[in-house]
């Protein structure tokens, strides 16, 4: 068996966990492999609307084991809030959950780094969910962190005072003022509720699951364009969100990664700072935010919102290896007479059809084609056989100028408005 891969395409918060609920049912393991608290999935079904962040969103669904990889970094208190909002639906999380050893640990001190470091850069902020995720990758990358298997050891205390000490020299450096003392507990009660769980050698758990036959599903945080490597450096997360991201923070081999979902919106939005050459700041980007509902699910704050961009979207499906697409927030789209899509650029009067390196420095003109909007409500609908003739045609020339195959239309937010796209 391989594993397949579902993942954004765009900037985050493309519907991947609405997805990944979704297509739980096909499979028997769900696999979180990078990222953190910074990731907001959401799902809605029976009337409930439910946001997570450090736990897969195969949680809901029966007979599914949902594991957080190695690559993944919890915060302890976050996570513990998280179980804490699952309580009232009776979940077997003992049984259902399981955590590598390897996956690091967010302290504190992290998110402390993280916001002095954001105050710090002034107008260059990243715009970071401020959830200490840069810090705690920077310690990971540089052999300080502390991993779930050490919170078993009798030396962890010992540990976490000598990489606090570390931060707190480190904050010297800057003019921030914090409170430590009023984190610390909170933090250490979070983390003997981590020890409930079942901590695993997730790289041998996943192998040996494959071997037997088992489905996985990897399901990816934040999106391709906020990849440490591919993203718009230095305004991404401290992570490889892309396919690659899957063998390393999974202990997947890349001879067993399996089919590739890509998601995308049928526009295009993002939240924080950084380049985004389809970004409107008009009255339609304003319009897609309202329709759109556009708030990010961790900080709530306003996503930036554009159009389609076909330069940026080939990019990601290049550098994922992607094998099929599935469409996301296409109702979003509803009451636009037309709606444009970014075919290339005009950079110094001069055509250019790939994602520039210095995107952050290039004036970039996006080129649109303008399409026919359905301009009809498409919420109700059941099967894309009846979609409107504008949306078929829409999802038609996207796949055409992709190359790939959309093989999923989301009409709406619950589980139940997603249509099957037969090829
Ligand atoms: P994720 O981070 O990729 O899981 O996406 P988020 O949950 O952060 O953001 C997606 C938002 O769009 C959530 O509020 C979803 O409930 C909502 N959503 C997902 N699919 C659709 C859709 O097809 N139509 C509409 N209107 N909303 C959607
Ligand atoms: P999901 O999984 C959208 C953005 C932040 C910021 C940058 C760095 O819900 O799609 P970080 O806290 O990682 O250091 O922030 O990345 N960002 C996201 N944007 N969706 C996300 O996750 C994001 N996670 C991080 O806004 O610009
Ligand atoms: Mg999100």
């Amino acid at each position: 068996m391989k594993v397949d891969v579902l993942l954004g395409l765009q900037w985050g918060d493309e519907g991947k966990g609405k997805i990944v609920d979704v297509l739980t049912p096909k499979y028997d393991i769900i696999a979180r492999f990078q990222g953190g608290p910074n990731a907001g999935h959401t799902l809605e079904f029976e009337g409930i609307k439910h946001v997570l962040h450090t736990i897969p969103s195969g949680i809901f669904r029966d007979n599914v084991i949902n594991l957080i990889g190695n690559g993944v970094v919890i915060d302890p208190v976050i996570f513990q809030g998280e179980l804490e909002k699952l309580k009232p639906f009776h979940i077997d999380i003992a049984s259902r959950l399981l955590i590598s050893k390897k996956a690091h640990l967010i302290l504190p001190t992290h998110r402390i780094l993280d916001a002095a470091s954001e105050a710090a850069k002034g107008k260059n902020k990243i715009g970071s969910t401020l959830k200490g995720i840069g810090p705690t990758y920077m310690d990971k990358t540089g052999r300080n962190g502390l991993r779930v298997g050490d919170i078993f050891l009798p030396s962890f205390k010992e540990k976490y005072k000598t990489l606090v000490k570390k931060h707190k020299s480190m904050l010297q450096r800057f003019d921030f003022e914090y409170n430590l003392d009023e984190l610390e507990k909170p933090w250490f009660d979070a983390i003997e509720k981590l020890k409930e769980l079942q901590a695993v050698d997730s790289e041998l758990y996943i192998n040996d699951a494959l071997k037997s036959g088992k489905k996985i599903l990897a399901e990816g945080a934040q999106g391709t364009m906020l990849d440490i490597d591919f993203g718009t450096y230095p305004f991404v997360t401290s992570s490889n969100t892309v396919t690659a991201g899957t063998c390393t923070g999974l202990g997947v081999a890349p001879t067993k990664i399996g089919d590739v979902v890509g998601i995308f919106k049928a526009y295009c939005t993002r939240v924080g700072s950084g380049p985004f050459p389809t970004e409107l700041n008009d009255e339609t980007g304003e319009k897609i935010r309202k329709e759109g509902f556009e708030f990010g699910a961790t900080t709530g704050r306003p996503r930036r919102c554009g159009w389609i961009d076909l330069p940026q979207l080939k990019y990601a499906i290049m550098i994922n290896g992607v094998t099929e697409l599935n469409m996301m927030k296409a109702d979003v789209l509803d009451n636009f007479e037309t709606i444009k899509v970014c075919t290339h650029y005009l950079i110094n009067g001069e055509k250019v059809e790939y994602f520039p390196y210095d995107v952050n420095d290039l004036e970039i003109t996006p080129v649109y084609e303008e399409i026919k909007g359905w301009n009809c409500k498409t919420t109700d609908l059941t099967s894309f056989e009846d979609a409107p003739k504008e949306l078929k045609d829409y999802v038609q020339y996207l796949e055409q100028k992709l190359e790939t195959p959309i093989t999923v239309v989301s009409v709406g937010p619950d589980r139940k408005q997603t249509l099957n796209n037969k090829h």
